[in-house]
């Protein structure tokens, strides 16, 4: 019987490049970055969960061995999520209290939802007194997401937090799940700025995307031998088959390809510490999602270019899903703080209202404080 309190954390995550190209199968470079979502945990004699928010002022709980998805269509659907998949797991989960906070902006593209995923996991496994590979419970956390909160996410943001090791970037090929850790260049620095703008990704626009990229493998799939995501095809293949399928879906495709290209491109130039190129991917990558994936929106458009009037930066782009959240910009480490206050100030004068600004720091995967 554990009669402690568990402390149980995990990150956010700052995906570098590879934006909408997991759930296709292809390649993503995430970091982790310092700000958490933190969950204090203590043992029940009943078979109860009571989990408190205490960024939301909210307080839910229900009884673990009655657990449907998607009733409630709120934050909680994570917890029980999780918590469904540890029991599926074969873990004996015992009745807790949890509180949780967090520093993570919700719903700005850091993967607020991730994380809260992650670190209730912990918790949760820290009471029962056992563990699950990293790797298996960024695959339960997905499968959270999914079956309880509707989204169909890729796998990019759990395994980030679970598996990206302190200070390095997460070059992920979500079809194999085969990494490799890299060290960033001693030289760089990201600066992530907060358009003020929020999504919800229960809204259907994201799973909309998914269903479309779907729809043109399948369309694809008549004409292209192989194809069974769009990470098989090629740049050349989808312009000769460009017949076979409308406007939409054509752009879709074009976006998903070139990004994985621009994966590769912008590991290749991290390896050379070649800034200025990693630079101008962001903001071809940048370009895609907003003129042939279509998920960007006015505000982060403006703050895009507010971000890129100042000199000291090599490069910028929206962060995670889209329809809002936050623009990443690299820059120089000699110039990151005035870098982040040209911008701040760009901003401000645009939007009417400063925005928030974080620094990526380096982060550990998520983990139990106490272990
Ligand atoms: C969200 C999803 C991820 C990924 C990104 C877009 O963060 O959770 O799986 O698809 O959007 O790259």
């Amino acid at each position: 019987m554990i009669n402690k309190l568990i402390y149980a954390s995990a990150a956010a995550r700052v995906n570098i490049i590879g934006e909408h190209t997991d759930y296709n199968g292809g390649l993503v470079l995430p970091t982790n970055t310092a700000i958490f979502t933190r969950v204090t945990a203590s043992p029940r004699d009943d078979r109860v969960l009571q989990v408190r928010s205490s960024t939301l002022d909210e307080t839910e709980s229900f009884i673990l061995d009655d657990l449907h998805p998607g009733e409630t269509g709120t934050w909680i659907e994570y917890v029980k999520g999780v918590a469904a998949g540890l029991i599926d797991a074969g873990i004996k989960l015992r009745g807790a209290e949890l509180l949780i906070d967090s520093d993570i902006p919700l719903g700005a593209g850091l993967s607020s939802s991730a994380s809260l995923e992650l670190s209730v996991a912990k918790a949760l496994l820290g009471i029962a007194g056992e563990s699950i590979s990293d790797t298996d419970l960024a695959l339960l956390c997905q499968q959270a997401e999914h079956n309880y909160a509707g989204v169909q996410c890729g796998i990019m943001d759990q395994y980030s937090l679970a598996c990206a090791q302190y200070g390095k970037a997460l070059l992920l090929d979500c079809r194999s799940l085969q990494t490799q850790q890299v060290p960033l260049p001693a030289d760089i620095a990201l600066v992530l700025t907060d358009s003020g703008v929020r999504h919800s990704l229960t809204d259907g626009e994201y799973n909309n995307r998914a269903e479309e990229c779907a729809a043109a493998v399948e369309l694809l799939a008549e004409s292209v031998p192989g194809v069974a995501s769009l990470r098989d095809l090629s740049l050349d293949a989808l312009e000769t088959n460009k017949a076979s399928l409308n406007e939409v879906l054509y752009r879709r495709c074009r976006h998903v390809v070139t990004e994985i290209q621009r994966v590769q491109d912008t590991f290749a130039a991290l390896g050379d510490n070649d800034l200025q190129k990693v630079g101008s991917l962001l903001n071809a990558c940048h370009e895609s999602l907003r003129d042939d994936y279509a998920v960007s929106c006015t505000e982060l458009d403006v703050l895009v270019e507010c971000s890129n009037s100042s000199k000291r930066v090599l490069g910028s782009r929206m962060v995670g899903a889209g329809f809002g959240g936050c623009v990443l910009s690299v820059c120089r480490k000699v110039d990151a703080l005035t870098a982040a206050a040209d911008i701040q100030a760009s901003y401000a004068a645009a939007s009417g209202s400063v925005p928030w600004q974080h620094l990526v720091a380096p982060a550990h995967p998520a983990r139990l404080e106490n272990e």
